[in-house]
C-alpha cells in the first residue's frame, strides 16, 4: 500500500451513523473503560489496520502465540474487549452491543462473534514476557481488566470526543492528507511519552537528516506508564520544542494510543501503527517502551530486544527502523554528540542528567542547566512539578479518641498558617462527622466510608497545592493504606500515630465517652469494644504523656521540614 493512499476506516457514513445511533439506543450497552476508548479510536480510524474489530478467540490465540492474526497478518498486541462476568452472562455470540464512552455517548456497535474466558497468566507470559505484576500491563490484566473477553467486528459511529489540543490530533488519513499536501515522501516518526529535552531534539533532528526525511514528533497522549508527566504538560513542552527545528522540516501530531509497555512487541506494534499513519521510518531506541524493573529488580527485556525484533519484521512491515543514538553533551565543544562516535572520550567532559536526577532537581527546586533542556520546557515542568516545599500534602493523624489528635492538629494548623504560603484545611474527626458523614455510625463499614471520604477530600486538597490535616481515629490499617494511595498520587502523605495508650485516654476521658463505653451505653467503642490496628510504619509516632501540645506540634513541623515539605519560610 502506498503511504499516500487512504487506510480503511471502520466508520459508516454520517447518514448511516445517525440512523444507527437511534437504533443502537435499544441495544445492550457496554460502558468503555478509558483504555478501551483508546483502543476503539485506533480501531475505527485505521490506526490498528488490518484489525476490523476486537480480536476473536482464534485471532487472540494466534496473536498471543505467534504475533499474527489467524489469517497470518503480523500483529503483536492482543486488542481485546474485556468485560465483567455479569455483563458477559447477558451476551451470546450473535448479539450486537452498543459501545459507549464514559458519558454514555454511543461510539460504535460490536457484533459479538466470540465470548471466552482468557488464560491471563498465559497472555502475560507470552505477550509481556512474564506473569509478574510489577509489569504495568500485567498488573492491568490481572487487577483492572474484566475476566471475560468479547470479540467481533466493529461498526464505527463516531470518534471519541476530545476537548484538548484538537488541532494537533489527526487520524491516519488526516495525517496522510497533510503529508501529501506537503509533498513529504520520506517521514521519520519519533514515538515519545516523555517531555523532550535537548538530547531528544538533537537525536530526532539527526535521525531525520541521516535518513533524508522529514520529522514527525508523534507523542502518545492516550495512556502511558503510570507516574509519567501528564499529557497536558507534555504537549505544552512539545509545542515549545517544535519551534527549535528548522521551519517546514518537522511536524507534530498526537496519538491517542494506550501503551502497554511491552518492549519488543510494543516496538513492532508502534511500527505497524506508524505505517498506518503514512510514515516511512521509525526511531527505535534502547529499551523502547520498557516497563521498568520486574519484582526481582531486574529488567523485563534486554536493552536491544526491541530493535532486534523490529529488524526481524522490518521488511514485512514496510517501515524502516532508525536506531536511536544515545546522545551526550560534550562540554568542551558545547554540543551534543552520539556517545559511540566520540573519539576523544577520555579527553573531554561528558555531561548527562538522568531522569531520576531531573526529578530530584525539580522536586528540590534546583537548577536545570540550559545545555540539558530548553528554558520553556523547564518552566512548564516546574509549573506542574513545583518543588516539594510548594506542593500540597496531607498530614494524617491517627489514634484513640482522646489521644490528643485534634489538639495537636489544631496547633499544627495554626503554626502552618503563621508560616503562610499554602492554604490549610483541618479535617478533624468531629468536623467531618458533622459536615461530610453525618449519616454514618461506627460499624467497620461506616468507619471505612468515613475515612475514604476524608481521603478523597485530602487528595483533592493535595492535588490543588494545599495542606490537608486529618485527625480521625481511622482504626483500620487497610483503609489508611488506601487513603495513602489516593493522596500519594498528588503529593506526600505523612501518617502520624498519636500513641497515647488507651489507659491514659480513658483516665483523661475528656468527653465522658469512655465511661459510657464501659457501661455499654456506647457500643463498638474503639479500644474498649472495637479494634484499633496500631500503625506499623508511620512517618512519625508522637507520645503525649507528660509532653505539651506545642512540643508535639513542633515535632511534626520538624518532620515536615526533614521531608522537604516545609521550609519554615515558604
Ligand atoms: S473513625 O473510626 O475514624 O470513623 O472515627 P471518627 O470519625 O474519628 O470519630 C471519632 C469520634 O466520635 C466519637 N465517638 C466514637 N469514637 C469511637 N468509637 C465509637 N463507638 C464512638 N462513638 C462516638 C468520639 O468522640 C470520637 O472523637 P475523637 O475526636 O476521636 O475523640
Amino acid at each position: 500500500m502506498s503511504n499516500l493512499a487512504p487506510v480503511p476506516e471502520l466508520y459508516v457514513s454520517y447518514e448511516s451513523a445517525q440512523k444507527l445511533k437511534v437504533e443502537a439506543g435499544d441495544l445492550l450497552s457496554w460502558d468503555l473503560t478509558p483504555r478501551q476508548i483508546c483502543d476503539l479510536e485506533l480501531l475505527m480510524n485505521g490506526g490498528f489496520n488490518p484489525l476490523k474489530g476486537f480480536l476473536t478467540e482464534a485471532d487472540y490465540d494466534s496473536v498471543v502465540d505467534n504475533m499474527r492474526t489467524a489469517d497470518g497478518a503480523l500483529w503483536p498486541m492482543p486488542i481485546t474487549l474485556d468485560v465483567s462476568e455479569k455483563f458477559a452472562d447477558g451476551v451470546e455470540p450473535g448479539t450486537d452491543i452498543a459501545l459507549r464512552d464514559q458519558e454514555g455517548v454511543i461510539l460504535a456497535i460490536l457484533s459479538v462473534t466470540d465470548k471466552w474466558v482468557p488464560n491471563k497468566a498465559r497472555e502475560a507470559e507470552k505477550v509481556f514476557g512474564a506473569d509478574d505484576e510489577a509489569h504495568p500491563a500485567v498488573n492491568y490484566l490481572h487487577n483492572i481488566a474484566g475476566p471475560v473477553y468479547l470479540g467481533g467486528p466493529i461498526t464505527g459511529i463516531q470518534q471519541p470526543v476530545h476537548y484538548d489540543f484538537k488541532a494537533r490530533r489527526d487520524t491516519p488519513n488526516e495525517l496522510r492528507t497533510f503529508l501529501r499536501k506537503m509533498g513529504w515522501r520520506r517521514i521519520v516518526a519519533f514515538q515519545t511519552r516523555n517531555p523532550l529535552h535537548r538530547a531528544h531534539q538533537e537525536l530526532t533532528f539527526r535521525a531525520a537528516r541521516e535518513s533524508q526525511a522529514n520529522l514527525l514528533i508523534h507523542p502518545v497522549v492516550g495512556m502511558t506508564k503510570p507516574g509519567d508527566v501528564d499529557h497536558f504538560t507534555r504537549v505544552r513542552c512539545y509545542e515549545a520544542v517544535l519551534d527549535k527545528y528548522p521551519a517546514a522540516t518537522t511536524t507534530m501530531s498526537l496519538l491517542p494510543l494506550a501503551m502497554r509497555m511491552a518492549g519488543p512487541r510494543e516496538a513492532v506494534w508502534h511500527g505497524l501503527i506508524r505505517k498506518n499513519y503514512g510514515v516511512t521510518h521509525f526511531i527505535v531506541g534502547r529499551d523502547h517502551a520498557g516497563p521498568g524493573k520486574n519484582s526481582q529488580g531486574e529488567d523485563f527485556y534486554g536493552p536491544y530486544d526491541a530493535q532486534d525484533l523490529f529488524r526481524e519484521h522490518e521488511a514485512e512491515m514496510g517501515i524502516e527502523m532508525v536506531p536511536f543514538k544515545h546522545m551526550v553533551y560534550v562540554e568542551e565543544r558545547a554540543q551534543y554528540e552520539p556517545a559511540d562516535e566520540i573519539a576523544d572520550k577520555d579527553k573531554v567532559t561528558i555531561l548527562n542528567i538522568s531522569g531520576t536526577e531531573l526529578r530530584r532537581r525539580l522536586a528540590e527546586g534546583l537548577e536545570i542547566p540550559e545545555w540539558f533542556s530548553f528554558p520553556e520546557v523547564v518552566s512548564e515542568l516546574r509549573k506542574t512539578r513545583p518543588p516539594r516545599a510548594k506542593q500540597g500534602f496531607t498530614v494524617f493523624f491517627t489514634g484513640f479518641s482522646g489521644s490528643g489528635k485534634s489538639t495537636i492538629a489544631n496547633a499544627l494548623m495554626v503554626k502552618l498558617m503563621e508560616a503562610g504560603g499554602r492554604p490549610v484545611t483541618l479535617l478533624d474527626g468531629d468536623i467531618v462527622r458533622k459536615n461530610l458523614s453525618s449519616e454514618l455510625g461506627f460499624s467497620k463499614e461506616h468507619r471505612d466510608l468515613n475515612i475514604r471520604r476524608i481521603g478523597y477530600v485530602a487528595s483533592e486538597i493535595t492535588k490543588n497545592g494545599g495542606i490537608a490535616i486529618c485527625a480521625p481515629i481511622a482504626p483500620y490499617a487497610a483503609t489508611r493504606r488506601a487513603v495513602r494511595q489516593d493522596v500519594e498520587e498528588y503529593g506526600a502523605f505523612v501518617e502520624i500515630h498519636v500513641a497515647t495508650p488507651i489507659e491514659v485516654c480513658e483516665a483523661r476521658d475528656r468527653k465522658g465517652l469512655y465511661k459510657l463505653a464501659r457501661e455499654g451505653k456506647i457500643k463498638e467503642f474503639t479500644g474498649i469494644s472495637d479494634p484499633y490496628d496500631v500503625p506499623e510504619n508511620p512517618e512519625l509516632r508522637v507520645e503525649t504523656e507528660n509532653v505539651d501540645v506545642d512540643h508535639c506540634a513542633h515535632q511534626v513541623l520538624l518532620k515536615l521540614e526533614a521531608m522537604g515539605l516545609f521550609s519554615g519560610q515558604s
